[in-house]
């Protein structure tokens, strides 16, 4: 038996790279999968699935319409009979500086990592409070249901030439503690992870080539055991927290806190004084941009 046995789940932009890794474990840990992409890629990893013993169907469609964000969670309740487990990967990027950015690249790569990671968590948050209005107090209570994000260390540690994605990956973070707020009470987890590996998204990058013998630290595989181990009942405990996951790494995001305070003593700050009580607020530690927090290549 799997870790993931009796569970349906949804990875969006399954149809290659990370999300097909995904979805592939998925379903080897026993998940029924609704693999999304655009096109026909979301069929081949379906068949591929279904030739290896597993349950799946593909279901075209782009995250960032709401109708079809809609028909994908309809799908897997149509097809399987419920959802448990929704991965929010699918996403591009169109890099440029701030000062050469076309707004159709800003509008593009936010629309498909902010809306489409919000449209299928809608309806699948829908959906779930629905069924929580006819389970709870019911014998078997709440399925567990989780929601699995995907940022980026662009997000986290802000990638000049991403001005659109990582302030998209930025709000994805937040998104997923909101989320994990809101839904909590239908015994929903939403987490959130920033993979790194080689895919048709990185592969241009040298960094990233498969190396000729020994661990291939950027093997997309690599990725997808810390979504399978959130998506099951190992995690009921782990919310809304944010993992940099790659090779045979996996790094826990401390989540924002408060670093320093300056309280006025019940009288509104000046400018002069703000100035003069600069050293306490940053008690030592750098006051300009902060040093790439990530992990080494
Ligand atoms: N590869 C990395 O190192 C890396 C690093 C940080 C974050 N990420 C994130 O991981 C996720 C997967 O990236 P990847 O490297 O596998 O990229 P990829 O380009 O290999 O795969 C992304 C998939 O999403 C699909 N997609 C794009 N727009 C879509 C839409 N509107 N609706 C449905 N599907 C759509 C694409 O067709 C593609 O199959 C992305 O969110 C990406 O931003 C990847």
């Amino acid at each position: 038996m799997g870790a993931l046995t009796g569970k349906v789940a949804i990875v969006t932009g399954a149809g290659q790279g990370v999300g097909r890794c995904h979805a592939e474990l998925l379903a080897a840990e026993g998940a029924a999968v609704v693999v999304n992409d655009l096109g026909e890629s979301a069929d081949a990893v379906a068949a591929a699935i279904v030739a290896n013993g597993g349950r799946a169907v593909a279901q075209r469609g782009s995250v960032t319409d709401w109708s079809a964000a809609e028909a994908l969670v309809q799908r897997a309740i149509n097809e399987f009979g419920d959802l448990h487990i929704l991965v929010n990967n699918a996403g591009f990027i169109r890099d440029a500086m701030s000062f050469s950015m076309e707004e159709q690249q800003f509008d593009s790569v936010v629309s498909v990592h902010l809306k489409g990671h919000f449209a299928p968590a809608h309806f699948a948050a829908v959906y779930w409070r629905n069924q929580a209005k006819v389970l709870e107090g019911t014998e078997g209570g709440l399925p567990q249901r989780r929601i699995i994000n995907t940022t980026s260390e662009s997000g986290l540690f802000g990638g000049p030439g991403q001005g659109n994605y990582g302030s998209a990956k930025g709000g994805i973070i937040t998104m997923t503690t909101i989320l994990a707020r809101e839904l909590g009470r239908y015994n929903v987890t939403v987490n959130c992870i920033a993979p790194r590996a080689r895919t048709p998204m990185t592969e241009v990058n040298p960094k990233f080539t498969k190396p000729e013998s020994g661990f291939d630290k950027y093997d997309p595989a690599n990725i997808s055991p810390m979504v399978a181990f959130l998506a099951s009942d190992h995690a009921s405990d782990i919310n809304a927290q944010t993992f940099i996951v790659l090779g045979d790494q996996v790094h826990r995001i401390r989540p924002t806190e408060i670093a320093n305070s300056l309280t006025g003593g019940d009288k509104q700050w000046t400018v002069e004084g703000l100035a003069a009580a600069k050293d306490q607020l940053f008690g030592g530690s750098p006051s300009g941009v902060p040093a790439w927090g990530g992990p080494p290549m």
